[in-house]
């Protein structure tokens, strides 16, 4: 090892470390834990999609970076119909691997480091702070980007519907936020991976004509198929907006090898081109959240924002840990808020990704 320090050393602890008493705790309860900590999906992979895959198995060459030209027409077809984008061609889409690869080496990618700014929500999915970390730039907070100062600020990261609060930023903040951006030189990335879990509220892209006025001139989203299709093992997901900042993400990507496999590609196609499993995934999620919602909220929780995503943003007004250890008691983990700012920390985050009969013993517990 050289002299400098590990680049390890600039991270934050892993958080999720410090749940592991409280998850020994939930796991001896005599019905078994009921896990709300993580989001990640416990439903089926819908059968279209895993038959795409199977179909696309005999795959022995080397996939593309930037995807088969069918993969391309599916990004480029689902962007327009489903986020109200106009004009999207090819140049303005690309397939990433799963995206949380991408939040964390995006600043690495675009150059950015010491003396760069990357402004990310207060409270946050924890991985925009470490892609700032990891290629030496500064992460700053916000709760309106618009009162940054722009100077040195490269990249500024929107998330809506937000991980971990759930809240939905209305169309006009959406337009507001990009003109300035537009007029200060600052570039967007929307992280709208939870846009199809809309609740009481209708999530809306940045790439949306009314948004950004039909042109992608420093806008990009970032989109997953983990979610929305319970495609988080397949690590499935794409960017669509800017041409340039697109196209100098594929010469880097190419050169570093960050290639969606062809059975995924293949399944990405398949995914993007039906929206029934959308449908029956967003019902599953909709009756875990109506009884969880009505369980926690009868226990003495109040529930803030939460009008989309999956996650239910709750509060006893206590310290967080006190939560987590009052609810790991019941068998049931959830995460705490300061995972995700220390804005949090009197919060926890409920995920509705467990299954029915897991939820309804949770459910049982509270009441
Ligand atoms: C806000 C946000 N962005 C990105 C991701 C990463 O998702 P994936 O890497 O599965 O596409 C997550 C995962 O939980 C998330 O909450």
């Amino acid at each position: 090892m050289s002299e400098a320090a590990p680049v390890s050393s600039r991270l934050p602890v892993f958080p999720w470390d410090k749940l592991a008493p409280y998850k020994a705790t939930a796991v001896a309860h005599p019905d078994g834990i009921v896990d709300l900590s993580v989001g990640t999906p416990v439903d089926p992979v819908p059968e279209l999609i895993q038959q795409a895959l199977i179909a696309a198995s005999d795959s022995p060459g080397y996939p593309t970076v930037w995807g088969t030209e069918a993969l391309r027409d599916a990004l480029t077809g689902w962007v327009e119909r489903r986020l109200g984008a106009v004009g999207v061609a090819h140049e303005n889409v690309l397939p990433v691997v799963g995206s949380k690869e991408l939040v964390a080496w995006l600043p690495t990618q675009l150059g950015l480091g010491a003396g760069d700014k990357v402004a990310h929500p207060r409270l946050a999915y924890p991985t925009y702070e470490v892609g700032a970390r990891l290629c030496g730039a500064e992460p700053v907070v916000y709760d309106d980007p618009t009162e940054l100062d722009p100077e040195g600020l490269k990249l500024l990261w929107l998330n809506s519907p937000s991980n971990p609060t759930g809240r939905v930023l209305p169309k006009d903040e959406l337009t507001r936020i990009v003109a300035w951006a537009r007029e200060h030189g600052v570039l967007v990335f929307s992280d709208e991976c939870y846009l199809e879990l809309g609740w009481e509220a209708e999530p809306v892209s940045v790439l949306h004509a009314d948004v950004c006025g039909g042109t992608y001139d420093g806008i990009v989203a970032v989109h997953s198929l983990s979610k929305r299709s319970n495609l988080a093992g397949y690590r499935a997901a794409f960017v669509a907006g800017d041409a340039a900042v697109l196209g100098e993400l594929l010469q880097i990507r190419k050169h570093g090898g960050m290639m969606t496999p062809a059975p995924v590609q293949a399944a990405t196609v398949a995914a993007l081109g039906d929206d029934e499993h959308v449908a029956e995934q967003r019902a599953r999620y909709a009756r875990r959240r109506t009884v969880l919602r009505a369980a926690l909220e009868a226990h003495g929780f109040r529930i803030e924002h939460s009008e989309a995503s999956l996650y239910l943003w709750a509060t006893r007004d206590e310290p967080c840990w006190e939560t987590v250890a009052h609810l790991a008691e019941l068998g049931v983990l959830v995460a705490p808020g300061d995972f995700y700012g220390p804005a949090g920390d009197r919060f926890v985050r409920v995920a509705l990704t467990a299954t029915d009969e897991r939820v309804d013993a949770a459910v049982a517990r509270l009441s």
